[in-house]
C-alpha cells in the first residue's frame, strides 16, 4: 500500500481555518489529523466539538481524530456526531481498552490506539487484531513542532512484525516530528500513515510540501 499523509490541523491558522481546510482539500492529503487535548492527560488544551464540526463542514477528506484525553468513553458518540471517521484513544488513558475500541467500531468509526514514546509495542498484542489503526507517538503528546524521537524507527519495525504475526489489518500511523528527511525510513520500515503538522503548515508552500511527503520513497 502506498503510504498516506495526514496533515495535522493543530498547526493550521485557527483564525483562517476554512482557508487552511480548503488548501488541504486541493492537496494530495489523504486524511486530516485532528488533535484533541484535555489539559489533564496532556499538558495542553487544543480544540473540541465545535471546531471539529466546522472542519467537517468544509471537507470530504476523512477526519482522523486523535484523542489525548481522559474518560474517552463518555464522548465517543459526540465525536461520531461531530464528524470523526477514525477515532484513536490512548492506551495509557483507557483502563478498559477492549470495550472502548469495540464501542468506537459499533458507532461506525475506525478504531485506533495510540501509544506514548515510553510504551512498548507489545502491550498491543491482545488487541491488535481488533483495531484498525495504531498511532505510534514519535514525540511526547501535547504540542506540535517537537523533535522526532529516533527510537520510533525500531518501534515501527516491531509493530510491523506484531501485525504480521497476529494477522492484523491495522495500519501503522506515526505522529510527531515527521519531516521530509525521516519519512523515507519510516515508510521503508512499514509506516502506512504519516502525520505532519509543522512540516506542512510551517513551510512556504504547504500544498507542495504535502506532495513531497506523498512522493517520498
Ligand atoms: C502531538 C500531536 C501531533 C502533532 C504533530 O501531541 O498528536 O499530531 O500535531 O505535529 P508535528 O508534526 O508538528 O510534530
Ligand atoms: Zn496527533
Amino acid at each position: 500500500m502506498k503510504h498516506l499523509v495526514a496533515p495535522s490541523i493543530l498547526s493550521a491558522d485557527f483564525a483562517n481555518l476554512q482557508r487552511d481546510v480548503e488548501m488541504l482539500n486541493k492537496s494530495e492529503a489523504d486524511w486530516i489529523h485532528v488533535d484533541v487535548m484535555d489539559g489533564v492527560f496532556v499538558p495542553n488544551i487544543s480544540l473540541g466539538f465545535p471546531v471539529i464540526k466546522a472542519i467537517k463542514k468544509h471537507t470530504k477528506k476523512p477526519l482522523d481524530v486523535h484523542l489525548m484525553i481522559m474518560n474517552s468513553d463518555n464522548y465517543l458518540q459526540m465525536f461520531k456526531d461531530a464528524g470523526a471517521d477514525n477515532l484513536s484513544v490512548h492506551y495509557e488513558a483507557c483502563p478498559h481498552l477492549h470495550r472502548t475500541v469495540h464501542a468506537i467500531r459499533d458507532l461506525g468509526m475506525k478504531a485506533g490506539v495510540a501509544i506514548n514514546p515510553h510504551t512498548p509495542v507489545n502491550v498491543l498484542q491482545d488487541i491488535i487484531s481488533e483495531i484498525d489503526l495504531v498511532i505510534l507517538m514519535s514525540v511526547n503528546p501535547g504540542f506540535g513542532g517537537q523533535k522526532f524521537i529516533e527510537a520510533t524507527h525500531q518501534k515501527v519495525k516491531y509493530l510491523k512484525q506484531l501485525i504480521k504475526t497476529k494477522k492484523s489489518k491495522a495500519l501503522i500511523e506515526v505522529d510527531g516530528g515527521v519531516d521530509l528527511k525521516n519519512i523515507s525510513l519510516l515508510v521503508k520500515n512499514g509506516a502506512d500513515v504519516l502525520v505532519a503538522g509543522n512540516t506542512v503548515f510551517g513551510s512556504k508552500n504547504p500544498n507542495e510540501t504535502i506532495l513531497h511527503l506523498k512522493e517520498s520513497k
